[in-house]
Order: C-alpha cells, then sequence, then structure tokens
C-alpha cells in the first residue's frame, strides 16, 4: 500500500543516485505517481547548499531525461520536493540532524534508500535504529552487490534485521525491474503453450548472455574488488536463471514468488575445486577497438591495480538438480568491453525426433532484454518454389511496436514506485541473497586454490576463445 512518506538517498551525490534515482524519481513525479507531500533528499559528506544540490540535480537529469520530457515548469515543480543533508553516516551523532529534518514531516514515514558501498549498510541501518528511526513506518533500499561473500552477505543480513523487520527490506536488483523480464513470466504463466515443452524432454539448453561494451568506467576502485562473478552473475544473472526455470508460482505475490525463485537457488549443482576448470572460464580486458575507438586494456583504467587479476568477464556452466531440468545446461555468461551490448536469454530446444528433411534444425526461442526488447520463435518454413528446401523464419514478438503508445518505464520507476507501495515481489529476499552466494562462493574459492587467472581477451572481441569451448564440448555453440 502506498504511504505518504519522504525518500532519503544515502549516497545522494554518487552516480547511481544522479544517474538513475534522481531521473526515475522525476519521470515518477511529472506522472503524478510520488505522494504528493514526500520530499527527496540526498545525503552525503560533501558539503553543498541545498540550492548547488538542486543544479547537480538538473544538470544529470537534463542529461539522462529526453528532451521532449524534461520540461522547465515540471523540473521546477519537482526540485520543490529536494534537499540535502551533508552528514557522515558512519557517525551517530551526525543522525541527529536527520531526525530534526524528518521532525518537521511527521506525518510522513520514511523510506531510506542506501545508494552507498556495502560496507557502510550495517552502520547506516544500526544508527538508524539507534536513533529511533526505524519504526514500522519506515522502509530500506539496499543495492546490490549485497556482501562480497556469503559471509559478508549475512554479517549485512543480520545487521539489517537487527534494524528493520524482513518486510521493511527492499533488496534491489536493477535487472528485474526491466519490462522483457517480467514478461518473461508473462510469456511463461500467462501462456498456456509453453509449459508442455518447458521441459528437459524438450530443451536441450539455455543461454545467458548480459554482454557489454562499456568499461570500467570512473568505477575501478569497487569493481577491481568485485569483478564480473560479484558484479553481475551473482545477482542479474542468476535471477535471470530464476525466472527462466522456475515453476509457476501459486499467486502472483512477493512470497509465492520468491518462494519459487529460492528453490532455484538451492537446487543449483555446486561447483567447487577442481571443477571450476571445466566449468567456469575467467577473462579480462586487454587493449582493443570499441566501435573503432581504440581502450585500455583493463589493467590501465583508472583505480585498478596495475596487476589486477581480476575478471571482467565470466562464463559458467550451471546444471540443476531437479525434475524439470537434470540434463540441462544453463550457459551463463556476462563480460565488459565486448564488441556488442546485448542481454538475450536463448532457449534451445531439441531437433524433431526424426527429421524428414537434411535442412532442418532446431527451434529457439529469443527473449531480448537490450539493446531492444523482443521476444521472437525460430521456426523451420519451406522456402518458395520447387522442391522442399527449408530456412528458420523469425516469429516475433516486438514488445515496444506493439505497445508503441506506452512510454517505456526505466527498471528503476518501477522499482521506486514499488517500494513506496509496499510490493516486494520483484525484490529479493534475504534466503535467496544468501542462497546465492552459498553457490558462488565455492567458484571463488575454486578460483583461488587452484589459482586460475582470467585469459586475457581482446576489447571488442566476443570474449576468450576457451568460454566457446564450454559449449563446444557438448556440441553446441553460443548464439
Ligand atoms: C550494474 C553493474 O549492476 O549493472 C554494472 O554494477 C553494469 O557493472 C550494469 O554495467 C548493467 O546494467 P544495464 O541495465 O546497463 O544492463
Amino acid at each position: 500500500m502506498s504511504m505518504p512518506c519522504d525518500m532519503l538517498v544515502f549516497g545522494g551525490t554518487g552516480d547511481l543516485a544522479l544517474h538513475k534515482l534522481l531521473p526515475a524519481l522525476y519521470h515518477l513525479h511529472r506522472e503524478n505517481r510520488l505522494p504528493s507531500t514526500m520530499r527527496i533528499i540526498g545525503i552525503s559528506r560533501k558539503l553543498l547548499p541545498r540550492e548547488r544540490y538542486i543544479e547537480l540535480a538538473e544538470r544529470h537529469c537534463r542529461a539522462k531525461i529526453e528532451k521532449k520530457d524534461f520540461l522547465d515548469s515540471t523540473w521546477l515543480n519537482f526540485s520543490e520536493r529536494l534537499d540535502y543533508l551533508s552528514m557522515d553516516a558512519s557517525q551517530t551523532a551526525d543522525f541527529s540532524r536527520l531526525t530534526n529534518i524528518l521532525k518537521s514531516n511527521p506525518q510522513n514515514g520514511c523510506i531510506y534508500y542506501l545508494a552507498t558501498a556495502p560496507h557502510l549498510f550495517e552502520s547506516i541501518a544500526a544508527n538508524l535504529a539507534r536513533n529511533g528511526l526505524a519504526g514500522s513506518n519506515t522502509r530500506i533500499v539496499i543495492e546490490k552487490p549485497i556482501g562480497h561473500s556469503l559471509q559478508s552477505a549475512l554479517s549485512i543480513n543480520v545487521a539489517i534485521g537487527e534494524a528493520f523487520s524482513e518486510e521493511q527490506v527492499f533488496r534491489i536488483d536493477h535487472y528485474l525491474g526491466k519490462e522483457t523480464v517480467q514478461n518473461l513470466m508473462a510469456l511463461r504463466f500467462a501462456n498456456a503453450l509453453f509449459e508442455p515443452v518447458w521441459r528437459a524432454a524438450h530443451i536441450d539448453h539455455v543461454q545467458i548472455s548480459v554482454n557489454e561494451t562499456i568499461g570500467v568506467e570512473n568505477r575501478g576502485a569497487y569493481y577491481d574488488q568485485a569483478g564480473a562473478m560479484r558484479d553481475m552473475l551473482q545477482n542479474h544473472l542468476l535471477q535471470l536463471l530464476c525466472l527462466v526455470a522456475m515453476e509457476a508460482p501459486v499467486r502472483f505475490d512477493a512470497d509465492s514468488v520468491r518462494n519459487e525463485k529460492v528453490k532455484i537457488l538451492q537446487a543449483l549443482r555446486p561447483i567447487s575445486g577442481l571443477d571450476v576448470q571445466d566449468k567456469t572460464v575467467r577473462g579480462q580486458y586487454g587493449n582493443g577497438y570499441i566501435a573503432g575507438h581504440s581502450v585500455p586494456a583493463y589493467y590501465f583504467e583508472k583505480d585498478v591495480d596495475s596487476d589486477s587479476d581480476t575478471e571482467t568477464f565470466v562464463a559458467v556452466e550451471v546444471e540443476i538438480d531437479n525434475w524439470r531440468w537434470t540434463g540441462v545446461p544453463f550457459y551463463l555468461r556476462t563480460g565488459k568491453r565486448l564488441a556488442k551490448k546485448t542481454s538475450e536469454i536463448i532457449i534451445q530446444f531439441k531437433p524433431v525426433p526424426h527429421s524428414l528433411f537434411s535442412d532442418s534444425q532446431a527451434n529457439h526461442l529469443l527473449i531480448r532484454l537490450q539493446p531492444e526488447e523482443r521476444i521472437s520463435i525460430e521456426l523451420m518454413a519451406k522456402t518458395p518454389g520447387k522442391g522442399m528446401r527449408l530456412e528458420p523464419v523469425e516469429l516475433e514478438i516486438n514488445l515496444a511496436k506493439a505497445f508503441q503508445d506506452n512510454r517505456r518505464w526505466e527498471a528503476y520507476e518501477r522499482l521506486l514506485l514499488d517500494v513506496i507501495e509496499n510490493d516486494s515481489t520483484l525484490f529479493m529476499r534475504r534466503d535467496e541473497v544468501e542462497a546465492a552466494w552459498h553457490w558462488v562462493d565455492p567458484i571463488l574459492r575454486g578460483w583461488q586454490q587452484h589459482y586460475q587467472r582470467p585469459r586475457p581477451y581482446p576489447a571488442g572481441s566476443n570474449g576468450p576463445e576457451l568460454a566457446h569451448s564450454l559449449l563446444e564440448k557438448n556440441g553446441c555453440s553460443w548464439h
């Protein structure tokens, strides 16, 4: 249910707040979706007067929001909601200033958005509770990565759990807010067509790829400690895998959906010790070209160790030990500085049991999240003319075209509105995050124990050669 509330953004001058959260809040304001009394208060250690913060926010929102949607009068109106507080979130004493601000709007509840480094989550939660700011009319939003390992995720979850009840906690994975990701659930659970074939008897394998052309940009210090496994695979890719593989929930509500997702995470076959050599590939980009421009190797990036062995690419062969999926490999890969930006899921069906035509190929379903949103099935059809020559033809659902009158929402718009409306269906529950780390931790340890240095790949390529052999040994190849 929607509550009158203020939103406090810790890390209010950081990239996430300026590039994603404020533009999303502007759109929600423009469409009259925000509670009328809602104030948005940026918090960081930087000393800034309110006017300077508003200028900073405006600069970023103007750059991000399409011209036709950015109206000066709407901005003026929106900026009245904005405020700024300079404080050190690790210092208990500084929280009294926050208390004073909140007291001036006592009828409002409060949403705390922790757009900060994860090492601050525990102290911020504890300080909020110590200052009586974690009551039942508050919610807390935390961003991935939640921790660095199972141990650190447990410790964050315990600290957050001591201050807030699980119903008050919203763990964001922005991939769950993407339109096509939700369409995946609609496709599977609102169309009777797919269910009978959505299983090992008919599916050969599944590929989930999130390929980026960008490098680490100005996040070298964070990324060099994280790498592709912690930054992307532990959260975004595993969440996509859960949505492809989970059973139909009994209802479309937060607990029913999350119960099914967690079962998949618990059914992932462990990869540990020497298995990492057969089942995983790590890579790191070297110098190369992206769209004709020369780009530096990862170890030349700002704030990255020159001898870094952090992976900027990872591919993993995953198996799910349950009735539906035993024997179906799920290939996951993600990397930075690859040739093309694409995020897609491929469901590769098995070939027909008895082939009448020599050029017949097995069908596949493509679910593309980015750059365009589309779902298509490749079917075999006869080419015109004499003889039975077959070719694959695409049956396409172009979502942008089908719903062209509807504005495409950014993931953060939907997710922020869900927090305001207290709907946690698209957020990760504590046990999900822990189950994901439980599976990822042994891989990270395996890499360390067997000193698996990342394989170099040129920027602008498709990743390290070895990533292809992961699939080739099973007679398939990346889409
Ligand atoms: C973030 C990662 O969670 O997702 C980034 O930290 C990555 O490294 C980004 O670039 C990708 O998100 P999107 O929405 O651009 O695919």
